[in-house]
């Protein structure tokens, strides 16, 4: 077990460089099965969920070698087509092996991912839409054992809901189908983009990902590439929340600020001086800031769900009353007890949360209860007078690269330390 110390209330003054994206790496991870030969990708996240997402590949019979920021992948195409319960479990996301292994295999047995801390996880329209490309699945003791009689075969698909992972998984599906697949009303993340680039290099021909009608046709081979995944947005934003929250100012390199138009404008609104300039943005936040009235989470181009709490941690100490309505989780306002345990004044009404400014946050002993719950709680502690501990970081660590060393470098007081179970 381990924590972070952070003694807050100082301004966050320096330059980083943003690591790769965690939601944009995992699937196109899970894309290696379909692979034949080599892969190489740069800028991959030395984070926890791509380490247990090498682990899975190694049951898929894809041998992960991880170096640094480089991963290099060499997919041998055996017929191993079961993921463990036990990796299930440890990784909600790892559902999106299940398009490319059937893909790859034209069978697949893994478990239900289960529910995380944002509530219940469901995966009916990755199913629906898989049942509707020839894919026969049947559920037993929470296990899903699926195989396709007479092959993969491209369907057009509409989706109730812009659902990211149900996109990811049908496209991994679809890429080696007999025919042509069309999603409607897919998801228009800028990580769909990033997936559907490296499976076109691959030799894949997907048309308009990042649009809501995605085309994808089949073809008989996929051969490994050279790629860099794209700069993690949402890692980019809670490092500017915490410039912003500590009234500090710096510069974050290897960005794309377009993937960020969703959320940029709401820290503008607060009063956040920013300056994108080619792959970087300047950040000044060296007064006090001021409430936004309301933001609604939506899917992309709206506001991210993703970097709501992070954004709250932010507006917990700005002049007047914000509102956050969460559209897309059931239950993601699970910081919102340890932030007030700092002195924040935040009620929960449903779906939505409304903070009163105040004037201090102090420094407590607060638990992550999820990824972004956590870097919010990391946030709000370097606003926070005081010393903080932050426990149950490997929420954290599952999305962030070594946090400590990026919030070190813009000269925040913070350490990571090892404890015993009792201690806490
Ligand atoms: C991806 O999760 C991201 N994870 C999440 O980031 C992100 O919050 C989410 O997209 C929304 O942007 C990865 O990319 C690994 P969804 P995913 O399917 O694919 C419901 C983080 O912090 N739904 O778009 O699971 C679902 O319950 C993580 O980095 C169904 O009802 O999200 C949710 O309410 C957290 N049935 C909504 O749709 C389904 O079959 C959005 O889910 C699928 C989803």
């Amino acid at each position: 077990m381990q924590k972070l110390i952070i003694k807050g209330n100082k301004p966050l003054r320096g330059e980083i460089s943003i690591q790769g994206a965690k939601n944009s790496v995992l699937p196109i991870l899970a894309s290696t099965v379909l692979l034949t030969g080599k892969t190489v990708l740069e800028n991959c996240p030395a984070l926890s969920d791509v380490f247990c997402a090498c682990r899975i590949l190694a049951q898929l019979g894809v041998k992960a070698t991880i170096n640094g920021n480089t991963a290099l992948l060499e997919c041998n195409q055996n017929d191993d087509a079961e993921i463990s319960e036990e990796l299930m479990l440890k990784m909600r996301s790892s559902i999106i092996f299940l398009g490319a292994t059937l893909g790859a295999k034209g069978r697949c047995t893994l478990y239900y991912p289960g529910g995380c801390e944002l509530g219940p996880r469901p995966i009916d329209m990755h199913i629906s839409a898989l049942r509707k490309m020839g894919v026969r699945i049947t559920e037993k003791h929470g296990a899903l054992i699926c195989d396709t009689p007479s092959g993969i075969t491209g369907a057009k698909i509409n989706l109730p809901f812009p659902s990211v992972g149900a996109t990811e998984n049908i496209i991994l599906a679809a890429v080696k189908a007999k025919g042509e697949t069309v999603i409607y009303n897919a998801a228009r993340e800028p990580e769909i983009k990033d997936l559907a680039n490296f499976l076109n290099k691959c030799g894949a021909k997907i048309k308009n990902a990042g649009q809501s009608k995605i085309i994808i046709e089949g073809v008989a081979k996929l051969s490994g590439c050279e790629y860099s995944i794209m700069p993690d947005r949402i890692a980019a934003g809670t490092y500017i929340a915490a410039i912003a929250a500590t009234r500090g100012e710096g510069i974050i390199n290897r960005v794309n600020s377009e993937d960020m138009e969703s959320f940029l404008p709401v820290f503008e609104q607060m009063g956040c001086k920013l300056y994108p300039y080619s792959n970087k943005i300047y950040i000044n936040a060296a007064h006090r800031l001021s409430s936004v009235k309301t933001i609604r989470t939506m899917p992309h181009p709206g506001f991210p769900t993703d970097i709501q709490a992070i954004t709250m941690a932010v507006l917990t100490k700005a002049q007047g009353t914000s509102v956050f309505v969460e559209n897309i989780f059931e239950s993601r306002f699970r910081h919102v007890d340890a932030l007030c345990k700092m002195g924040a004044d935040i009620r929960v009404e449903g779906k939505a949360a409304i903070i009163e400014g105040v004037d201090e946050l102090s420094g407590a002993r607060v638990g992550s209860t999820d990824l972004r719950g956590g870097a919010a709680l990391v946030v709000a502690a370097l606003s926070a007078t005081g010393k903080s501990e932050i426990y149950e970081i490997s929420h954290i660590d599952r999305g962030y690269e070594a946090i400590e060393n990026y919030l070190t470098a813009l000269g925040a007081d913070i350490k990571r330390e090892h404890i015993l179970k009792k201690d806490f």
